[in-house]
């Protein structure tokens, strides 16, 4: 491990989409490139953290430092998660899916000409966020997103509430920042909002992993 602040501390980062089989073939997924959790991981190890990156399917490297745990599903991801306590902090920077396919069906799910397609039953997938800001074995720092494109702060501080984590990272997705390499966002904690300018994703995950050996070090 790297020397700095966070030596000796453990953080947890979830990161990239998580894919919800409908069969062997397709899935249902959000969009996202991992690009801003997998930055977040490799800051935290630089400064010294051990990291475990517990990632959804993405087309990115690791950052070098991290032990990664590769993950399909949110279900998958909350395991991996669970397992990799007890941690100093999670920063859940994942798009996981809000549902899932209430069925996996085995074979692959066929056309049949002249019938309509039948309808996709929904399940409600696990809130990884609100369940590790509720653990018996919370970290304690527990730092959640927001992707937003309107009321981005009053959003933010509903989840904040909603969820019981410590900070939110709200990120302002009106304009072109899905997939791409900068980032505006706000830093939405129990004591206020910081705007932060527009910035290259390595330099959100800079500041973000400062802020955190800030508080671990209080
Ligand atoms: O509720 P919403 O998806 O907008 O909240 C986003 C935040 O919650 C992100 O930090 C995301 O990683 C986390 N989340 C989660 N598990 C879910 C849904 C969202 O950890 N099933």
């Amino acid at each position: 491990f790297a020397d700095g602040p966070l030596k000796g501390r453990h953080v947890v980062v979830t990161s990239g989409p998580t894919h919800e089989p409908l069969d062997p073939v397709r899935y249902i997924a959000n969009r996202s490139s991992g690009r801003q959790g997998h930055a977040i991981a490799g800051a935290l190890a630089a400064l010294g953290a051990r990291v475990t990156l517990v990632s959804g399917p993405v087309a990115i490297a690791p950052p070098p430092g991290v032990a990664i745990v590769a993950v399909e599903t949110a279900a998958d991801m909350l395991a991996a998660v669970e397992a990799a306590l007890p941690a100093d902090a999670a920063v859940c920077a994942a798009a996981v899916a809000d549902f899932r396919p209430a069925e996996r069906v085995t074979g692959k799910i066929k056309k049949i000409p002249g019938q309509p397609p039948a309808p996709i039953v929904l399940a409600l997938n696990p809130d990884i966020l609100a369940t590790l800001s509720h653990h018996a074995a919370r970290p304690g720092l527990v730092v959640g997103f927001a992707a937003e494109t309107s009321n981005v702060i009053a959003n933010a501080q509903d989840k904040l509430a909603r969820k019981g984590c410590d900070w939110v990272v709200a990120n302002d997705v009106s304009g072109d920042v899905m997939g791409g390499t900068e980032n505006t966002v706000h830093l939405v904690t129990a004591s206020g909002v910081e705007d932060w300018p527009r910035l290259p994703k390595a330099e959100v995950a800079a500041r973000l992993a400062a802020r955190i050996a800030d508080a671990l070090a209080k």
